[in-house]
């Protein structure tokens, strides 16, 4: 069985920005866990193009909709997701034919099911959101929009729409979704999300109204052309039209559904409800997990395409590097919470996390074996209650790592556990003293200091491990400066749970000391 991750896809109405990639890096960091494990993963990511806002917004550039969606995929999102060394297996697009032939099929199932009727529905709409509205859930204007009532999630007025609409019978799923719900705790995440669906769920489910007649670009109801199907259910679809629905059976049965669909808290509803719904309507195996991220926020407010704070992912990685951007934000926000960016907390975590704790410790390390064993790693002979402690604390790293990462998307506590065997490392060299202990050059002497640079080579190996999935220009780097890849093969080979093996790293591999893991920051550009 394949381990199925998934982002949200994306509207192409604007370029990406770091909500956009931060949601995107948690599920790279989670794939490249579980290929490490040496599971058969499928990571989907991909983009949502139809609909009447990315119609308006191309319209308002003068281009097609179609041109407009191009432009953005092949200037903006995918290239974006290269530099961030997204390791994605797929990249969907609701406008391909894959997708779009087999959105009209499921539709048609679910029609000829009994599961949709024709009705009328009138309510206030969001097209930020691309949703009818509850009246109850909207929030007064102030100021420019005084008098007028808002989307909560976008503060833009709402409209109202009225339509003669296809209807998913989506209220006779309510008891359903509430049992699965119940059988399956794990089901939303975290708990304040799965909280909120269960109480929304609990009230009753309206119909869903799953078609547009008032514009044209979306994919055609099979059964009436005046009709297009609504974003969403064509949207939701990517994830099983991508790994083959109806179209190869094999690749299906053994990728769907997700183990994981990774989704801002903005569209729980639609993954923990309505996929869910459209799913069982369809006689389809529910996903393993929804797992909701916080916002992230910039200056108090959340960063929006609609309420640009004006930083783009690219500004931060000229300014930090790659890597240290991946790492950023999966260590400091607690994932499932609402956290802050701020420049003057990455430059504080960068300086000291990443360039004092993680790169001085390889940089010291690499140096010494150069200048006192001539770049031979040696042999550790005198192993004692030091070395044992590292060992211990290595094994702990590695079980903690994994089960909070691979098991439970608690990015920060994974991190934290690696850092804090960082500091384990570097706290041991810093009490074994190498650097006086070079002086010492009878036979003791050297054992001894072989066996202490010898333990603070073998954690970096670990390390670079463990780190690979987060940083993996990082790792790349260190895995050549220790010369592991002669001895123990690629990086990309290397597993979890073999990680935390002592003495993998054999004596005789050749250490050089390479460039610097985390320079030094330029100045900050002003904010
Ligand atoms: O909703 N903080 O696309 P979208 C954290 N096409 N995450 C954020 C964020 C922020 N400030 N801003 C955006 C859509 N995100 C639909 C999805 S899926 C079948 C269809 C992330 O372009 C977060 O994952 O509006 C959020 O759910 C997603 O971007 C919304 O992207
Ligand atoms: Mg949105």
């Amino acid at each position: 069985m394949t381990y199925y991750v998934t982002t949200p896809i994306y509207y192409v109405n604007d370029a990406p920005h770091l909500g956009h990639a931060y949601t995107t890096l948690a599920a790279d960091v989670l794939a490249r866990w579980h290929r490490r494990r040496g599971e058969d993963v499928w990571f989907l990511t991909g983009t949502d193009e139809h609909g009447q806002k990315i119609l308006r917004t191309a319209q308002q550039n003068g281009v097609g909709p179609q041109e407009w969606a191009d432009r953005l995929v092949h200037d903006s999102w995918q290239p974006l997701w290269q530099h961030l060394e997204i390791a994605n297996d797929d990249f969907i697009r609701t406008t391909q034919r894959r997708h779009t032939d087999r959105v009209q099929e499921f539709v048609q199932d679910l029609y000829d099911r009994g599961e949709i009727y024709k009705g009328g529905y009138e309510g206030p709409y969001c097209v930020g959101c691309e949703e009818y509205k509850l009246p109850g859930e909207l929030i007064d204007g102030e100021g420019e929009y005084a008098g007028q009532k808002l989307c909560p999630i976008h503060r833009k007025p709402v409209e109202m729409l009225q339509e003669e609409n296809y209807f998913f019978r989506l209220s006779a799923y309510a008891d359903r979704l509430l049992d699965h719900y119940a059988a399956n705790p794990d089901f939303i995440q975290p708990e304040s999300a799965r909280n909120e669906v269960v109480n929304f769920v609990r009230q009753g489910l309206q119909d869903l109204s799953i078609s547009r007649s008032t514009f044209d670009w979306g994919v055609p109801v099979p059964w009436d052309d005046k009709h297009v199907i609504y974003v969403w259910v064509d949207a939701l679809l990517n994830y099983a039209t991508a790994v083959g629905y109806n179209e190869n059976p094999e690749k299906f049965a053994s990728t769907f559904p997700a183990d994981v669909h990774l989704v801002g808290k903005d569209i729980l509803r639609f993954h923990a409800i309505i996929w869910p719904a459209m799913l069982l309507a369809n006689g389809l195996p529910l996903p393993g997990r929804i797992a909701a991220n916080g916002w992230l926020m910039v200056g108090g407010e959340k960063m929006s395409k609609s309420n640009l704070t004006g930083i783009r992912p690219q500004d931060l990685t000229s300014h930090f590097g790659v890597d240290a951007y991946r790492w950023y934000f999966l260590r400091a926000i607690a994932f499932g919470q609402d956290g802050s960016f701020s420049w003057e907390d990455f430059t504080a975590r960068y300086t000291s996390e990443l360039a004092n704790d993680y790169g001085n410790l390889a940089s010291r390390v690499t140096a010494m074996v150069g200048k006192y064993f001539g770049g031979t790693l040696p042999e550790a002979t005198a192993v004692g209650e030091a070395e044992q402690a590292i060992h211990d604390g290595l094994t702990r790293a590695v079980a903690e790592a994994d089960r909070r990462i691979g098991d439970e998307l608690d990015f920060q506590g994974g991190i934290v556990a690696v850092f804090g065997f960082i500091k384990q490392v570097n706290g041991y060299l810093t009490e074994q003293e190498p650097w006086k202990v070079a002086k010492d050059e009878s036979p003791e002497g050297r054992a001894r200091l072989a066996t202490i640079l010898y333990t603070a080579a073998e954690s970096l190996r670990a390390i670079a491990v463990l780190l690979d999935p987060v940083m993996p220009e990082t790792s790349r780097k260190l895995w050549d400066s220790l010369g592991a890849e002669t001895s123990l093969g690629a990086l990309a080979d290397q597993r979890i749970q073999e990680s935390g093996e002592w003495g993998r790293l054999p004596a005789g591999t050749t250490v050089t000391k390479g460039a610097v893991l985390f320079p030094r920051l330029e100045e900050a550009p002003a904010t």
